[in-house]
C-alpha cells in the first residue's frame, strides 16, 4: 500500500477582538468579541481576516473598505492601538497574541469599526481644496507649473484622507469643532505651496485665529501614524513659519 504525504496545513488559529456597537440597539454598551480565524486560510492583511470573519462567521460585522491597495483610504482602523489602513497591515503571525481592532479613537461611531467622518469632511471643504485663480493662463489654456515648483508638492498630493493622523492628535481629540487638524492643515498647505494657485492671502487668512491652526503643539503623532508615511506635522510647521514671516 502506498501512502501518501498530508499536502494539508496545519491549522494556526489566532484570536481576533473587534469593537461592536450598534444603533439598532442603542441601550445595548459597546463590547469586544472575539472571533478565532485560521490564518492558514486567509490572506496576510487585517483586512483579508475581516473579510473572511464577515463572509463565514458574522455578516453583521460591519467596517469600511473599498480598494484593498492602500488607496482609497476608507479601512483606517485602531489595529494594536495604532491607527492604520487594514488593507496594509500585516496581521502578526504569532497566535498567542490577540489582535486588538478598534474604530478610529475619538470620533463618534455610525457602527462598529465605522467612524462618523461628517466633521472631518466639513473641516476638508472649510479649506477650499481646489486651484483658485484671478487671472487666466497666458496661453489661454493651461497653468503652467516648473518642474521644481512641482516638486513641493510631493509629500503632501499623496494624502488619501484616511483620517489616521487627525484622529491620532491629541489636539484634534480636545479640539475638534475648531482645530482643522493634520490631515485637512496639510492639505491647506497642499494648496497655499501650489505656484499655480493665486488664493495664498486669502487662505492665510482663513488660519488666522487661535484655534484652526495654533492647536498644533509639534506632538508628532501625525507622522508616526501616517499609513502612507507623510509627515503633516512638518507641513503644519511650514504654515506656521511662512504666518509668521508674510
Ligand atoms: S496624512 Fe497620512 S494619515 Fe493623514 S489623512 Fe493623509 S494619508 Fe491619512
Ligand atoms: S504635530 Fe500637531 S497635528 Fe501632528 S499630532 Fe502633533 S499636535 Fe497633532
Ligand atoms: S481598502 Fe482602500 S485603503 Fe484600505
Amino acid at each position: 500500500m502506498v501512502r501518501l504525504a498530508s499536502t494539508a496545513t496545519e491549522p494556526l488559529m489566532k484570536s481576533f477582538k473587534i469593537y461592536r456597537w450598534s444603533p439598532d440597539t442603542p441601550d445595548q454598551k459597546p463590547e469586544m468579541k472575539t472571533y478565532n480565524v485560521d490564518l492558514n486560510k486567509t490572506g496576510p492583511m487585517v483586512l483579508d481576516a475581516l473579510l473572511k470573519i464577515k463572509n463565514e462567521q458574522d455578516s453583521t460585522l460591519t467596517f469600511r473598505r473599498s480598494c484593498r491597495e492602500g488607496i482609497c483610504g476608507s479601512c483606517a482602523m485602531n489595529i494594536n492601538g495604532r491607527n492604520t489602513l487594514a488593507c496594509l497591515c500585516r496581521i502578526d503571525r504569532d497566535a498567542s497574541k490577540e489582535e486588538k481592532i478598534y474604530p478610529l479613537p475619538h470620533m463618534y461611531v455610525v457602527r462598529d469599526l465605522v467612524p462618523d467622518l461628517t466633521l472631518f469632511y466639513k473641516q476638508y471643504k472649510a479649506i477650499e481644496p481646489y486651484l483658485q485663480r484671478d487671472s487666466v493662463p497666458e496661453d489661454g489654456r493651461e497653468n503652467l507649473q516648473s518642474i521644481e515648483d512641482r516638486a513641493k508638492l510631493d509629500g503632501m498630493y499623496e494624502c488619501i484622507l484616511c483620517a489616521c493622523c487627525s484622529t491620532a492628535c491629541p489636539s484634534y481629540w480636545w479640539n475638534q469643532q475648531e482645530y482643522l487638524g493634520p490631515a485637512v492643515l496639510m492639505q491647506a498647505y497642499r494648496w497655499m505651496a501650489d505656484s499655480r494657485d493665486q488664493a495664498t492671502e486669502r487662505r492665510r487668512e482663513k488660519l488666522e485665529n487661535s484655534m484652526s491652526l495654533y492647536r498644533c503643539h509639534t506632538i508628532m503623532n501625525c507622522a508616526r501614524t501616517c499609513p502612507k508615511h507623510l509627515n503633516p506635522g512638518l507641513a503644519i510647521a511650514k504654515i506656521k513659519k511662512e504666518m509668521s514671516f508674510a
